[in-house]
């Protein structure tokens, strides 16, 4: 089953989604218009069944126990999602649209990929194999609380820094279509750092929210860890470096305050982050910077990116908290925009990102 009349799906579409890439199990139903020039969302429902606390036991997510979870969340999800009577509300879905490439774990994309193929067996529906990198990077253009919808004339040419728990990617988006990677992390991602540095100060998974929230009673100029990779002209980054001084730090600073350890590394990787971000945008004349993917949740980046693009002219552009870490109304923009760019990806699972 497949979509095939590109123009069918520029008028009002009705997009059901599924995101099982990792550890949230999430559904959303979407309404998509306006095509590739234009598009509008309006996000109908939304809902996340988060697993960390399953997780958190084992320290960092495991593949095959995530799986489980999605295949018990997922038919409770739907019937939360659809209400009382679930043909009628699938009769009212144009298509259903699933997460099948990266980042992600192969066994929790299976359970998404083969729950939609359920769901679209039974209710005679097309499925969109969606991508989560790409999920990520056109979540900007979601409805938030100040913008209805983005106005891509103004918006666009963009760099965008697309930052996770699995990636850590820095791209020049010329138009929605057209879009390259410029840059990316050579080993860990921003995010995985932000854990791992939580793990050696004792806090549970996820650690980045845990960062963030005890970095608030500490200094972030009170250790002088390493900014990695911050004068190279390249756009890589770099944060196990980062992520070791910290474990040096607290292995010769036995009585070091954890508030001041969780501020400086904060604002250590933040630091790269926008730096990076800023000389990109400033060499490659762009009209916006655009930031996404768990990690701008963080709102010390938020404000530091949006401070900083501001003050040059730029355009800032991020999605409301609830669209930074996985959900599905992003999955359900990026199939839209991927039938409009007339690609189709396969119906596989991929654990790596497509790019
Ligand atoms: O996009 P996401 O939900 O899943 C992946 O695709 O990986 O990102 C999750 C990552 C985790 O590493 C988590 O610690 C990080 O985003 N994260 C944060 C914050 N909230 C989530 N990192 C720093 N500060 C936060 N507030
Ligand atoms: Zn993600």
């Amino acid at each position: 089953m497949e979509i095939n009349k590109v123009s069918i799906i520029i008028t009002r579409m009705k997009i059901l989604a599924i995101e099982t890439s990792c550890d949230e199990t999430a559904l959303a139903l979407v309404e998509a218009s306006g095509g590739l020039k234009s598009p509008k969302f309006r996000v109908l429902k939304n809902i996340i069944s988060s697993q960390t606390a399953i997780h958190a036991h084992w320290g960092g997510v495991v593949p095959n126990l995530a799986k489980r979870e999605h295949e018990k969340n997922l038919p409770l999800l739907l019937k939360q999602i659809s209400g009382k009577n679930m043909k009628r509300f699938l009769d009212g879905v144009d298509f259903i649209s699933v997460t099948a490439s990266g980042p992600g774990l192969e066994p929790a994309l299976w359970a998404g990929i083969t729950f939609a193929k359920q769901i679209a067996q039974t209710y005679k529906k097309n499925i969109i194999a969606a991508s989560h990198l790409e999920g990520h990077l056109y979540s900007f253009l979601l409805p938030t609380k100040k913008l209805k919808s983005v106005n891509l004339k103004t918006a666009l040419p963009a760099i965008v820094l697309s930052v996770s728990g699995g990636h850590t990617f820095l791209l020049y988006m010329k138009t929605l279509k057209n879009w390259k990677k410029l840059g990316e992390t050579r080993d860990d991602a921003a995010g995985e750092a932000f854990d791992k540095v939580a793990r050696m100060l004792n806090l549970p998974y996820p650690g980045g929210p845990q960062i963030e929230k005890i970095a608030k009673a500490g200094n972030p100029e009170a250790i002088a860890f390493p900014r990695p990779m911050i004068n190279q002209k390249n756009y890589d980054f770099s944060f196990s470096g980062l992520k070791t001084s910290v474990l040096y730090y607290l292995r010769d600073h036995l009585k070091a305050k954890k508030e001041d350890v969780a501020a400086s590394f904060q604002k250590a990787a933040i630091d790269v982050l926008v730096a990076k971000t800023i000389r990109a945008a400033q060499s490659l004349g762009v009209r916006s910077i655009i930031l996404c993917g768990g990690v701008a949740a963080n709102k010390t980046i938020r404000n530091e990116l949006a401070v900083k693009a501001q003050g040059l002219d730029f355009n800032f552009f991020v999605p409301d908290f609830i669209y930074n870490t996985d959900n599905a109304a992003m999955i359900a923009a990026a199939s839209y925009l991927e039938v409009l760019r007339k690609k189709k990806y396969r119906l596989i699972a991929q654990g790596n990102p497509r790019i």
